[in-house]
């Protein structure tokens, strides 16, 4: 039987199941994270590309907008040298718990806006997933990815159509920094009006009222225009290439962006 976080000060794990030491679990209720293809593909072309070294320098990873820092934990884990960055109070404070139970050298949380990115160093893989499509300027975020990632962006997002997806209430089509895309609407009333309210939506944008996203040729271009020369997508994140209908649905999918020449 699974235990959860037993005398956990720190409950509320909204989406990351890591299971930690002792064996119990961050939300049982979840399947453990790296069990998934989500946390797997990341690994799987993150070793293929940049693996750690013995003897070398550990490969550094940062996890972006890391919620309760699942994905951070499974990296370290793999041997990278991890920083993981959130902006919300209460899921780094998650972060911070896991972090405690691990203790593992090569795993660090800050919380800061990843905006402030550049103030960490280079960084060898970038692990943008469930983030870009919470900012209002993507394209000038992946121009500040180029410039910090050396060899690896992972990017798992959604992306806007021509066919509007009924599933999310996207603005009509425009263009902005460039690029074709929607807007979606992130504060419910429109605006934040405070810390508080941002806190309450553990998952949405911080700071920035609405998002941009770009249809998926122009996340793309962008991709490829901020300085990583391949643009993949990969299709190993899915439960289920053939039968898993989660792209279509989502209108969202994972790509692996590599710098040529390291
Ligand atoms: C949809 S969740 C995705 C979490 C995680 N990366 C994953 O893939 O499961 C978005 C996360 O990004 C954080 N976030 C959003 N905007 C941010 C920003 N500008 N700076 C730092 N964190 C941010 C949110 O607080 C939340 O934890």
């Amino acid at each position: 039987m699974t235990q959860q976080t037993a005398g956990c000060a720190v409950g509320g794990f909204t989406a990351h199941n890591v299971v930690l030491p002792d064996g119990s679990q961050t939300n049982p209720q979840l399947p453990v994270l790296a069990d998934g293809q989500h946390a797997q593909a990341a690994l799987r072309m993150a070793l293929a590309v940049c693996p750690p070294v013995g003897g070398r320098r550990r490969p550094r990873v940062v996890d972006l907008g890391c919620l309760e820092g699942g994905f951070a934990v499974e990296f370290a884990r793999a041997g990278y040298d991890v920083l993981g960055i959130e902006a919300r109070a209460d899921n780094y404070g998650r972060c911070e718990y896991v972090r405690r139970q691990l203790q593992l050298d090569n795993l660090a949380f800050v919380q800061d806006d990843v905006r402030n990115l550049a103030d960490y160093g280079h960084f060898d893989i970038a692990f943008c997933s469930g983030l870009l499509y919470h900012l209002d300027e993507p394209a000038a975020f992946l121009n500040l990815l180029g410039k910090t990632t050396t060899s690896l962006l992972l990017l798992h997002t959604h992306y806007a159509e021509i066919e509007p997806n009924p599933n999310y209430g996207l603005s009509d089509l425009t263009r902005h920094e460039g690029l074709e895309g929607r807007w979606f609407q992130e504060a419910p009333t429109g605006e934040w009006h405070s810390r508080e309210e941002m806190e309450a939506l553990p998952w949405a944008s911080w700071c920035n009222s609405a998002s941009f996203w770009p249809l998926k040729r122009h996340l793309l271009m962008a991709v490829q225009r901020a300085g990583f020369p391949i643009v993949c997508e990969q299709f190993d994140a899915l439960e289920d290439i053939a039968e898993d209908p989660y792209t279509e649905y989502h209108s969202r999918s994972m790509f692996a962006a590599v710098k040529i020449g390291r």
